[in-house]
């Protein structure tokens, strides 16, 4: 990259956006460019690579909001994630982004003096992945969201979701990102705080 610019205008660029359908704007094998590259090349922690992804297009999608009832979400939870469950299944395509718990229990074992900051960094660089593809994809001309429905549906909904979605033992589900093809009228306009409130330069 010459200079920053084109980075810090997909940066700016990029928005929740929660209604989009399901008119490709890349192809299935198009797709796997930008999954696998920005999770393959975000960093984690002394490079432990433990995040995972599953990729729903198709079917697989469709099904997965369409007939995974969210369990133990709490009322207000639940009925504003069943307002949008319609809109998820409308679009192209889901990545749901996993930890592998393997991986990060052998390096907590391994650098002991770290040990007790290996889950918020298994977070921090699955959250780095996210990003890196939901701004990825947004350049590309997509709607997206970052969804936290399986996470945040607790333990009685993770064996029909590792089940359904065959998921390998010890991969912890973190995020679903859902892109499409970008169909939002009412997108809101974002509000910021003070820069002053947000950093300070100390050049001393
Ligand atoms: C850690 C994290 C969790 C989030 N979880 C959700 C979520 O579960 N559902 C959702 O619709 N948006 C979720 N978001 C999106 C934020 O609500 C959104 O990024 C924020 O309101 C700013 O809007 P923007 O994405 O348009 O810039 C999450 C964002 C972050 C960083």
């Amino acid at each position: 990259m010459a200079t920053s610019q084109a980075f810090l205008d997909g940066v700016k660029a990029r928005r929740s956006i929660h209604q989009n359908t399901d008119k490709e704007i890349l192809g299935q094998d198009e797709l796997i460019t930008p999954v696998s590259d920005t999770i393959k090349y975000s960093p984690s922690a002394f490079n432990s690579q433990s995040s995972r992804a599953i990729i729903l297009l198709g079917k697989a999608h469709k099904n997965y909001w369409n007939e995974f009832v969210p369990q133990n979400l709490g009322e207000n939870q639940l009925k504003a994630v069943q307002k949008r469950l319609p809109w998820f299944a409308a679009a192209q395509g889901t990545v749901i982004f996993f930890e592998d718990k393997k991986v990060i229990d052998e390096y907590r074992g391994g650098a002991s003096a770290f040990s007790h900051l290996w889950d918020d960094w298994s977070n921090q660089a699955s959250g780095m992945a996210q990003i890196n593809l939901w701004t990825a994809l947004e350049a590309e001309g997509y709607g997206v969201n970052l969804q936290h429905v399986a996470p945040m549906a607790g333990e009685g909904f993770k064996p029909m979701f590792n089940a359904a979605l065959k998921v390998p033992s010890g991969w912890i589900v973190q995020a679903e990102l859902v892109f499409g093809y970008p169909d939002q009228k009412d997108l809101k306009v974002k509000t910021f705080i003070e820069d002053s409130e947000r950093f300070r330069v100390d050049g001393a």
